[in-house]
């Protein structure tokens, strides 16, 4: 495993990509905690106005403001370093989009004949990008944010964002050129290139949240080369998520001695050792399959010569205590 630092080293904005499912939401409240050990303050951001972070922190919904959720890695578990707070944002993007038409163009009003859904289809149709930059325009603006009077300090040492799946990550992030239309709709394109200046700068580096599986492996060496593309956009760490480990150690595939297994059983004290033993054996090439096709997709991953992290597959389920476990995987492997 290895792991870069300069893919933490100046971030202060983080962006979780991933194929659907692979654990974005999950992922990206476990770094938001770990980046917040030592007593750092963490924005952790979600896009989609799904409520998914509300639903992992067992808070109620939230609202469009920014609220404390929990405390930093460091504060649990380990009293000699405080742990900073965990700060969340639902952004809403049809929210988002709403609130910008109206305040510029009075739409609202002007559009009453307009229900929500149309006018989110209407601005859609006109400038395609234009809730995209809003979105990101938040996230950048939280990530710049200075305390008040100071000048310098930053409100928030870290923002991470839990982002849109990889298959909109591309045009989800390449603001400048999304936005270019805009210039003539709207004030928006002043901001659109303070937006588009943070993300293609070193202060933004996007990660993404992979399984050991085929498909979310190549949606991952897909969106690492989409990003490449995009002049400026650093990608970060590659977080293989719900890893299992390997039981066993040895060449798995050899077949085990089933005379041998079936008479150890018997000296176990165990019944119809016949059956358990092929039970067993059946099980045993099962395991090592799965264990072979991880390592071969890992490799695949390797490839791309992004650091990699590895998070173990938690069989449980996620709960905060969970997610603690997770943060302090990432820490420990250097990440955060
Ligand atoms: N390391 C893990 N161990 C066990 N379960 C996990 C782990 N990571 C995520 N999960 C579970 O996998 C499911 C998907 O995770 P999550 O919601 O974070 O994925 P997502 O990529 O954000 O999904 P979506 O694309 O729907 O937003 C959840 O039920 C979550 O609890
Ligand atoms: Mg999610």
């Amino acid at each position: 495993m290895t792991a870069r630092d300069t893919d933490w080293d100046g971030v202060r904005l983080h962006v979780v990509t991933g194929k659907g499912g692979t654990g974005k939401t999950t992922v990206a409240a476990a770094l938001a905690l770990a980046l917040a050990g030592s007593g750092r303050k963490v924005l952790l951001i979600e896009v989609e106005g799904r409520q998914g972070i509300a639903r992992l922190f067992d808070s109620s919904p939230l609202p469009y403001a920014e609220r404390k959720i929990a405390i930093g890695q460091g504060g649990n578990g380990d009293s000699s370093r405080p742990g900073g707070d965990v700060y969340a944002l639902a952004i809403d993007p049809e929210g988002a989009l709403l609130d910008y038409l109206a305040m510029f163009y009075g739409m609202r009003s002007a559009g009453k004949a307009l229900t929500r859904v149309g006018m989110v289809d209407f601005a859609t149709a006109i400038a395609p990008g234009l809730s995209d930059v809003l979105v990101t325009g938040k996230a950048t603006e939280a990530a710049r944010r200075r305390v008040a009077g100071t000048g310098s300090r930053y409100v928030y040492d870290a923002v991470v964002m839990d982002a849109p799946p990889t298959g909109r990550i591309g045009r989800f992030l390449n603001v400048t050129t999304e936005v270019s239309d805009l210039a003539k709709v709207g004030p928006v394109r002043a901001h659109a290139d303070t937006v588009a200046n943070v993300i293609r700068s070193p202060q933004t580096a996007v990660h993404f949240v992979c399984t050991l599986e085929e498909m979310p492996v190549q949606e991952t060496l897909d969106g690492i080369a989409e990003l490449r593309k995009i002049k400026g956009i650093q990608v970060g760490g590659v977080i293989v998520n719900m890893a299992r480990p390997a039981l066993l150690a040895g060449d798995l595939h050899q077949a085990p001695d089933l005379p041998a297994l079936t008479a150890a059983l018997t000296a176990a004290g165990l019944g119809d050792t016949g059956q358990l033993a092929a039970d067993l054996a059946a099980e045993l090439a099962e395991h090592a399959d799965r264990v072979e096709l991880q390592d071969r997709e890992r490799a695949e991953l390797d490839a791309a010569g992004q650091p990699i992290y590895e998070l173990p597959l938690i069989t449980e389920g996620i709960d905060l205590a969970a997610l603690y476990r997770l943060a302090a995987e990432l820490r420990d492997q250097g990440a955060a």
